[in-house]
């Protein structure tokens, strides 16, 4: 970046306070940010909305102090082309394409510049967009982390045959989860709606189950297969319902842990239980990231984008995750 853009103004979306949602979304001019020594400053073409993005708005998280402060430019997912590096970068240039897991703490995603730590942030290749690339970070990292570091499944294809049930597959994580997990020796059963049951087939998932009818409540597979693990990208299934599905040694790997969840999950422990739920919260690396981007690029994962907003229509964009209906990704466009 030209030296003379420094204290240029650029247009981003913050919120001053908890709650609101997306009416609580203003639109303003601020500062651009400047990188730190390890930090580069992306002039972003790509953010995606997860819904922890809004679960922090809610104030969700505020007893692990999230966000930091207040104005909060939200999100984190982010994809762009690097105009300014800190001055112990090493990796990376000015004019290199990249995507990057920015903070929880302090976001930025919503903006039109944004500042990367360099640890965080990846090389884009051309055959990525930017969208596709943006939608990855939280989304496909935490359905890779929860089959491969939990569920046991060998995305080589080598590893033992697994029966995995994917809940919500249509979703950021599901639809990631789904392609993920076939790329196993796995046989894939899936949760959604009716209206995407083609769409989660599409996908690779062996056999699906509309989640509004009684069989798919009670997440019974049609073909009889116990699971040996669950991804659960949903809420409000009881351990009751997935107690009678699971193999002996059967996981549940409980994507969005609450209070009930947490009982169960020390029960299971105090009890020495086989069958386990397992609360899960992905951590970012930049390995998992690089990984991921090269699946998307030799076309064995993709990024099913549910819509595209621009950032001066980002509160429609931001109304839409909280609505909880998106299949695929929503992706938002400076
Ligand atoms: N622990 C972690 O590290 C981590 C990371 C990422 C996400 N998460 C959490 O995982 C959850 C899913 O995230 P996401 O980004 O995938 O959400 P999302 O994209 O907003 O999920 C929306 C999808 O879920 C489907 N759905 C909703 N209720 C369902 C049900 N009972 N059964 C089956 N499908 C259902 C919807 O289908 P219809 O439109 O047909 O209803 C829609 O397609 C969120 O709670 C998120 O906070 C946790």
């Amino acid at each position: 970046m030209v030296s003379s853009d420094m204290g240029k103004l650029m247009h981003c979306l913050q919120y001053d306070s908890y709650g609101g949602g997306s009416a609580s979304l203003k639109h303003v001019q601020v500062r651009l940010p400047t990188p730190k020594k390890n930090e580069v400053l992306l002039k972003l073409e790509a953010t995606t909305i997860n819904p922890i993005d809004w679960k922090i708005q809610k104030g969700l998280l505020r007893a692990i102090f999230l966000p930091r402060h207040f104005p909060h430019i939200p999100c984190t997912d982010v994809a762009g082309e690097i105009v300014e590096v800190g001055p112990q970068v090493k990796k990376f240039e000015v004019g290199d394409k990249v995507l990057a897991k920015l903070t929880h703490q302090y976001g930025g995603g919503l903006a039109e510049f944004a500042v990367a730590s360099e640890s965080l942030t990846v090389a884009r290749p051309n055959e990525v967009s930017a969208a596709e690339a943006a939608a990855l970070p939280i989304a496909a990292l935490t359905a890779h982390d929860a089959l491969t570091e939990i569920a046991g499944v060998k995305l080589d294809g080598t590893g033992q045959p697994k029966n995995i049930l994917i809940t919500a597959a249509s979703g950021g994580v599901g639809h990631y989860a789904v392609q993920l997990a076939k790329l196993g020796n796995t046989h894939v059963t899936a949760t959604c709606g009716a209206r995407n049951i083609d769409f989660v087939k599409g996908l690779g998932a062996d056999e699906v189950l509309d989640y509004r009818t009684p069989e798919g409540a009670a997440l019974r597979s049609p073909s009889g297969r116990k699971y040996d693990a669950v991804i659960h990208c949903t809420t409000g299934i009881p351990w009751s319902t997935f107690d009678s599905n699971l193999t002996e040694n059967g996981k549940v790997v409980d994507l969005t842990p609450d209070l009930s969840s947490l009982t169960t999950f020390a029960l299971k422990k105090l009890t020495f239980s086989k069958k386990q739920l397992v609360p899960y919260i992905v951590s970012v690396k930049s390995e998992g990231l690089e990984y991921l981007v090269q699946l998307v690029k030799n076309g064995k994962l993709k990024t099913v984008m549910d819509s595209k907003f621009s950032l001066r229509k980002a509160e429609d964009a931001w109304a839409k995750s909280i609505d909880g209906h998106a299949t695929g990704k929503i992706i938002v466009e400076p």
